[in-house]
């Protein structure tokens, strides 16, 4: 059987008992914690979407009091990852994982957990085809509460301006596979998240030449 075309840039370790590690993780997660330390005032219940390894939730609700946070993905083999993070955490504040496509209309048990105080989604939007960031924001844009975040974090272009590294980044993207791509948060995401009744909130520079978006439901 032909192998399945990868879902992520790097190789992920694997400890004996299924928990998977990626070496993006270690280095993003200090600062996206830091990031969002100054974002949610607990408690707060947050559904993530293109959860990978699972690692981030782990991370995330250890040090910050008051998270929960629910896995998900498309994928099996991070399906499986996301569980054996879950099963180890001692706390009770991880749950999932959920299998969510985010390029679906319908995200099957996140439409009943609803409503979710945020909506996290890290390093999906470029390394998926199009209709994924599409579904992503409209999904947010149903589910979350009057008042709700959407937050993403990863590549961005800026009104057609992108660092170089991210514009090479971009390249490589798409030699891999021509659907996926850095994108544009104003061209191509804010115009979507308008038409969702999400606004852009605040954009914080992150480590690498990645941001940190915040679009937020009124109300
Ligand atoms: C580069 S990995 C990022 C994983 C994790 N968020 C992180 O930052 O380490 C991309 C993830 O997106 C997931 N993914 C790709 N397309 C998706 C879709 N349409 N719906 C949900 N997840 C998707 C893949 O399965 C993979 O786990």
């Amino acid at each position: 059987m032909a192998d399945k075309p990868p879902v992520a840039l790097e190789n992920r370790g694997e400890g004996e008992d299924g928990r998977r590690y990626s070496p993006s993780v270690a280095r993003n997660r200090d600062p996206i914690r830091e990031a969002l330390a100054q974002v949610f005032i607990p408690p707060a219940r947050v559904l993530e979407i293109a959860s990978g390894t699972g690692e981030h939730g782990a991370f995330l609700t250890s040090g910050l009091p008051g998270l929960h946070w629910t896995y998900s993905d498309l994928d099996g083999d991070s399906l499986v990852s996301q569980r054996a993070w879950q099963q180890a955490d001692t706390a009770g504040r991880l749950a999932g994982p959920l299998r969510i496509d985010a390029s679906a209309q319908d995200w099957g048990d996140a439409e009943s957990l609803a409503p979710w105080d945020a909506v996290f989604c890290a390093n999906m939007v470029h390394i998926a085809p199009w209709p994924a960031a599409v579904g992503l924001i409209c999904g947010a844009g149903r589910l979350l509460r009057p008042g709700g975040l959407l937050i993403l974090y990863g590549p961005f272009a800026r009104s057609g301006a992108m660092a170089p590294s991210n514009a090479a980044f971009d390249e490589s993207l798409k030699l891999r596979n021509p659907d996926w791509g850095v994108r544009d948060l104003d061209r191509d995401l804010v115009p979507l998240a308008d038409a969702s009744g999400l606004a852009l909130q605040s954009v914080t520079d992150m480590p690498a030449n990645n941001l940190l978006v915040r679009f937020r439901k009124p109300g």
